[in-house]
């Protein structure tokens, strides 16, 4: 698994992360602030950090050529809501299937690019897959599902097998609607009605 972290500062939460998940887990740390010593104290075989500023959308070209896929991103950056509209719709598009978009204290700068203005719109897309922002038209097919909790918001990816065919691009598709049934639905014996019609 490979997560990626915008804002590194001293380092605390990109230790906790790997800490977490275990030995497994490839990170990059992303942050604007090469702090002293920052590079030199986090990076080792399976870290590495980027210097960059999270809203320049060549940096994101250059470190996702340069990267394996990112399964989870968590945005825990400048907390700017253009800024961290950005680096989504830098990043969302590379996201593995079936990974995560983690954007932390959305609430925090209010106004007219609020993140969680932008996430009321992805509610709205995803429903039909289509959006008119162009940086994400090939891709608003692959959420999956929008999280929005207090501070914290997270959009997840169809993984591949899964989605609407014709919506999703480049995606092995399921055909939904087709008679097709999750084994769990299939296995499943629906208990009687506990009330029978008046008629
Ligand atoms: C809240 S701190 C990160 C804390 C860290 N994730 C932790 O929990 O230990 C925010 C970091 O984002 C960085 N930052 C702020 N604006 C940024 C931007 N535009 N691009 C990239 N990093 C940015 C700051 O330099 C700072 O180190």
């Amino acid at each position: 698994m490979h997560l990626l972290e915008i804002g590194v500062a001293s380092g605390g939460s990109l230790q906790m992360w790997k800490a977490y998940f275990g030995p497994r887990l490839r990170v990059t740390g992303v942050d604007c602030c090469p702090f002293s010593g920052m590079r030199g104290e986090l990076e080792d075989h399976r870290t590495s950090i980027w210097i960059g500023n999270q809203e320049d959308p060549q940096f994101w070209d250059e470190l996702v050529q340069s990267v394996p896929p990112i399964d989870v991103v968590i945005d825990d950056g400048s907390h700017v809501g253009r800024m961290q509209l950005e680096a989504f719709q830098s990043l969302w598009p590379y996201l593995a299937p079936g990974g995560a978009y983690i954007v932390e204290d959305s609430d925090f700068f209010k106004g007219h690019t609020h993140w969680v203005e932008k996430l009321k719109h992805l509610m709205d897309e995803m429903q039909t897959g289509f959006t008119a922002d162009s940086r994400l038209k090939d891709s608003v097919a692959s959420i999956r599902g929008i999280h929005t909790y207090r501070h914290l918001c997270v959009i997840e990816k169809y993984d591949r097998g899964q989605g609407l065919r014709g919506l999703v691009h480049d995606w092995d598709v399921l055909e939904v609607g087709a008679g097709v049934q999750a084994p769990a639905l299939a296995e499943h014996h629906a208990p009687p009605p506990i009330m029978s019609h008046p008629d």
